[in-house]
């Protein structure tokens, strides 16, 4: 076999596999160039407010994706746009992976709006059994088939960590899928299913993967 051959076979071998040719990122660059971010999303993305995203052990992959969508309008978000375009492309993959590197602290896990333990604790059991299983009744898919039963990420699908991530802006962001401020999940993998969802169960699924514990994240 040629030299020639060689390397087209080996191209196909990785195309396959979904090796893709993106660099990987300097973390420690990665910390510089996030100087801007660390008021809202923390000095190691473990953001102060709940309405912020923790980004700490987010793939690195799908920061990049989403930075990428807030500047080309797949997602919608006045702060988190104007923030986004400023990023230059080559800084991306090293502002990824920093956060990616980072460990997550514990968000705080309460449903504020609940007084009782029996509410709290309804609402949770409806949130997992909705996790888990889905909704025959509704054809809503169950959301560990692909976010895992300890809300892990999958790097190779683009699905984010949801474990231990701020409650209420998982519920924020899932009703942005509903009501199409957000469209960039690929194949409207999240906008199908969340169309089947009542805000009830929305808010069910979000307090529910938020007090998940990523085992990814424990290994760290
Ligand atoms: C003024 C506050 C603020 C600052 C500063 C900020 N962000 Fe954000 N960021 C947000 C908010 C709010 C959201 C959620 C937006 C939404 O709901 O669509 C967000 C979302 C994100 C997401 C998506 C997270 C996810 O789980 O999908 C990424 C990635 C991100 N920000 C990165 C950055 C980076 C990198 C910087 C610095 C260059 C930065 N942000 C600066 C407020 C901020
Ligand atoms: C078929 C696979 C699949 C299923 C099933 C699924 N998801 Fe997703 N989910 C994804 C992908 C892929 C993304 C990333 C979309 C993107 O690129 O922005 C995502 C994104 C999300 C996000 C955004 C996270 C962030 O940081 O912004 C939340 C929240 C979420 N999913 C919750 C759920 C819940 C709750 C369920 C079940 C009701 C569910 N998902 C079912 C594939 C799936």
């Amino acid at each position: 076999m040629s030299f020639n051959n060689k390397h087209w076979i080996l191209g196909l071998i990785c195309l396959s596999l979904n090796f893709s040719a993106v660099a990987q990122g300097d973390a420690e660059i990665g910390k510089l160039k996030t100087m801007g971010c660390m008021g809202c999303h923390g000095p190691t993305g473990n953001s102060f407010l709940p309405n912020f995203p923790a980004l700490a052990g987010q793939p690195s992959s799908y920061i990049v994706k989403q930075i990428q969508d807030f500047k080309t309008a797949g997602r919608h978000n006045a702060t988190m746009t104007g923030f986004a375009l400023g990023i230059n492309e080559a800084d991306l993959n090293h502002i990824g992976a920093f956060y990616e590197s980072q460990v997550k602290t514990p968000v705080i896990k309460n449903i504020p709006h609940l007084k009782t333990d029996s509410e709290k604790t309804a609402l949770l059991t409806l949130g997992k059994k909705l996790y888990d299983n889905g909704n025959a009744d509704t054809g809503q898919a169950a959301c560990f088939v692909c976010h895992g039963s300890n809300g892990d990420a999958l790097v190779d699908l683009g699905v984010p960590v949801l474990a231990n991530q701020h409650p209420r802006y998982l519920i924020s962001t899932l009703k942005e899928f509903k009501n199409r401020k957000r469209t960039n999940d690929g194949e409207r993998v999240m906008r199908r299913i969340i169309d089947t969802m009542s805000d009830e169960q929305i808010e069910a699924v979000a307090y529910y993967s938020s007090y998940l514990v990523s085992t990814i994240e424990e290994k760290k």
